[in-house]
């Protein structure tokens, strides 16, 4: 707001007003999300490798896909592969070892849900097997191992498809046509965030009262990370621990990242420097609970170049909240499960830039400026918001999509090379803030580099 004389003050406040009264506003329903396919399509075999929080909804959300069939569960605590017969029936084959999954015929497909970690080495084992894969996010714990998945699923000929349902999600493929159709003009920031405020939410998860050495396979969650004694926090609260996860940038900032890229088209930042700490959940966790960062994006075919700002809170006393926001030269797109267009015409008021004139002069630049803009009072306002259906679920979307890739050939809406463009930014953005200096990043190459400090 001006802060200029009263005069000019009172003048902005009553046509801010006058504005906020002519100020109009609409609500649009999403349809024809594509539904493919029909009932009684082939059968597509399924197994799900890891059955915790995320496998569990990902498996019931694949299962809503006619003529997907859930085979087999693979999973390190005893207790999750009593839950996959509890949940899906005792049909269900059930083993501590994916390897026994990648082995059988009738699995087409799997799910990988494990945590980050395990997350290329079985990806790259699936696809070598010959299992179409989906990859929950993100696909990597460290940026060099993505290009193993890319070349694996070249070889492969099958499809893979990362889990960041937002890149299906109908409320993005809206914001994605508004952008292309210039309905914010030039693009040129981009705000992001997630503000979470819970226990659960900053990841002290349930630690269940019979789990021991005997109920979890501990070597083998541990893989290829350092070897330590059994300890079930580091089993079940996984994320907070660099050797198995990737931090708040490798959970959070990579569903950002891969909304930004499927409604922007980009390929990802050139440049990437990140700050925070661990400001709150001082529990042993070794990765921070505040993480900002600020990432330039290069221009495309699509758009000018533009800056994007990052941020995340697990301590937020203020509550739950995310946001996704696209500023433009001729308006906003806020984009989450709903998608809302916000236009207001740039003021021609000169109310504030007036006052410092003798009278004379102001009255002759105030004639002359309503001659050239004789719309000189305030544009209105106007919103336009555009939501699902109903019932509308991004997961159910995302899987259909995936199904529709291994059935009908359709294109892959989140391949290996979007899932790694996507979280190599993400696990980058911890080299910066760890090393205390910005990263370069090639997004075509998909390759990091430091840059001096
Ligand atoms: N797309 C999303 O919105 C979303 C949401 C949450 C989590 N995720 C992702 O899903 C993954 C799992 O997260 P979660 O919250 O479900 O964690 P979780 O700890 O609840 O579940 C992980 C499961 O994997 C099992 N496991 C560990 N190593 C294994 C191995 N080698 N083989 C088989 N099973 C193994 C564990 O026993 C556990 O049951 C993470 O990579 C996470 O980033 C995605």
């Amino acid at each position: 707001m001006p802060r200029g004389p009263e005069s000019s003050r009172r003048e902005f406040l009553k046509r801010a007003t006058a504005a906020t009264v002519a100020a109009s506003s609409s609500v649009h329903v999403l349809e024809g999300q594509e539904r493919p396919p029909a009932p009684g399509a082939d059968r597509v075999g399924l197994a799900t490798i890891g059955l915790g929080i995320q496998g569990t909804g990902d498996t019931k959300a694949a299962l809503k896909t006619p003529g997907v069939e859930l085979v087999a569960v693979a999973d390190l605590y005893d207790g999750r592969l009593t839950l996959a017969k509890e949940a899906f029936g005792d049909r269900v084959a059930t083993t501590r070892d994916h390897r026994e999954i990648l082995a059988r015929s009738d699995v087409d497909a799997v799910i990988i849900a494990t945590p980050d970690h395990w997350h290329v080495p079985i990806a790259v084992e699936a696809l070598a097997a010959g299992k179409h894969v989906y990859c929950e996010k993100p696909m990597v714990q460290f940026w060099e191992e993505g290009h193993a998945v890319v070349e694996a699923q070249k070889r492969s000929g099958k499809v893979v498809q990362v889990g960041s349902q937002r890149v299906s999600m109908i409320s993005h493929l809206k914001a994605r046509d508004l952008l292309a159709a210039g309905a914010i003009g030039e693009l040129n920031m981009v705000d992001a965030w997630f503000s979470r405020n819970s226990a659960v939410g900053a990841w002290q998860y349930l630690i269940p009262p019979d789990a021991s050495p005997a109920t979890v396979g501990w070597e083998r969650f541990l893989g290829r990370a350092p070897r330590r004694p059994y300890d079930p926090v580091r089993f079940f609260r996984w994320r907070n621990y660099r050797d198995y996860g990737t931090g708040v940038a490798g959970d959070m900032f990579v569903h950002l990242f891969s909304a930004l890229h499927a409604i922007t088209g980009s390929l990802g930042p050139t440049r990437i420097v990140t700050t925070g700490g661990l400001r709150f959940w001082k529990d042993g966790r070794e990765v921070p609970d505040v993480m900002l960062g600020l990432f330039d994006y290069p221009k495309t075919d699509r758009n000018p170049a533009f800056n994007l700002t990052l941020r995340l809170n697990f301590a937020d006393g203020d509550g739950d909240a995310s946001g996704l926001r696209l500023v433009g030269s001729e308006g906003v797109m806020s984009v989450g499960n709903e998608v809302t267009l916000s236009k207001r015409a740039r003021p021609t008021d000169v109310a504030y830039a007036i006052e410092p004139f003798p009278r004379a002069v102001k009255e002759q630049l105030l004639s002359e400026h309503r001659a050239q803009h004789p719309a000189l009072a305030l544009q209105p306002a106007s919103a336009e918001t555009y939501r699902p259906e109903p019932g509308y679920s991004a997961s159910e979307h995302h899987f259909q999509n995936f199904f529709a890739s291994i059935r009908t050939g359709a294109p892959m809406v989140e391949d290996a090379t979007f899932g790694l463009r996507a979280a190599g930014p993400a696990v980058v953005s911890n080299l910066s803030f760890f090393e205390s200096r910005p990263y370069a990043w090639d997004p075509v190459a998909m390759k990091a580099s430091p840059l001096a400090g």
